[in-house]
């Protein structure tokens, strides 16, 4: 469904990526984990082809996304639905209009089908009695579900995720996750979810991939993951403070 074949991206003098290869299979949940910094966004950014890499190639089925026309590139998005960090809803539409954007901007659906697919999908995340709310009427977990309803609303085959539950309280992170699970596997739809929140990343993952220092350094099953015996791997699931991760820095922290 996705392939990443050896990306690499650098902003000005900062090397983000270096040399990162994956393989998302159809219907699998990937969970890309990593330190706040370390190229998460970036990673989605490029399979949405928001940013070209410096080499490397990125394919969504047989497309090489940093290939294509700007035209064809438009096309193939549609096959891609994305939930942003802080859901990127527009304050000044209703949950409704929200969510029916893509489908009046990329289709030509009439208003009466276009209304019954955006109540539908609302169905599904349980949002429908919310649909003539605006965003800021909305807590943060709601206004996570209407992002979900609006990355599905054109039947995608991938659905990219970007820090689901960050910033949610637990219980709604967990009931946003369940969310992402029951939707995934009800619209046989393929995920990639990058977040630095273990908890999260062990509901959902049907395999991980850990991020680090611009490379892959561990990718498996979350059981496999578990017994990992990478030391970065080990500090990052415990939260531990002993470890390769902030070598030397902790020091200079604990010391002021
Ligand atoms: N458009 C950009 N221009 C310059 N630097 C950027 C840009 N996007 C990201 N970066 C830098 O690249 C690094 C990785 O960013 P990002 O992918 O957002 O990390 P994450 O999502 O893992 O927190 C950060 O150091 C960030 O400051
Ligand atoms: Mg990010």
């Amino acid at each position: 469904m996705v392939e990443l074949r050896d990306v690499h991206m650098q902003f000005e003098e900062k090397k983000v990526l270096e040399g990162v290869s994956l393989d998302v299979e159809p219907q699998e949940r990937l969970v890309i984990m990593g330190q706040s910094g370390s190229g998460k966004s970036t990673i989605l950014r490029l399979i949405l082809g928001i940013l070209r890499p410096d080499a490397g190639a990125i394919f969504f089925k047989r497309f090489e996304i940093n290939r294509l026309q700007r035209r064809k590139l438009q096309q193939v998005r549609q096959h891609i639905g994305m939930v942003y960090q802080y859901s990127a809803l527009l304050s000044s539409l209703t949950v409704h209009e929200n969510v029916a954007l893509p489908l009046q901007e990329l289709t030509d659906k009439s208003r009466s089908e276009i209304d019954r697919i955006v109540d539908e999908k609302l169905e599904l995340v349980g949002m429908q009695d919310a649909k003539d709310l605006l965003p800021d009427e909305l807590s943060g977990g709601m206004r996570k579900r209407v992002a979900l309803a609006r990355a599905l609303v054109l039947e995608p085959e991938l659905i990219l995720l970007d820090e689901p539950s960050a910033g949610l309280d637990p219980v709604i992170a967990s009931v946003v996750d369940e969310l992402i699970i029951s939707l995934t596997e009800k619209s046989k739809v393929t995920s990639i979810t990058v977040t630095h929140e273990m908890e999260s990343a062990f509901r959902i993952a049907t395999r991980m991939a850990m991020l680090y220092e611009g490379k892959i350094i561990e990718e498996g099953e979350p059981e496999e993951f578990k017994q990992s015996k990478n030391p970065v791997v080990g500090q990052f699931l415990s939260g531990s403070t002993e470890g390769p991760i902030l070598e030397g820095s902790l020091d200079a922290i604990r010391k002021k």
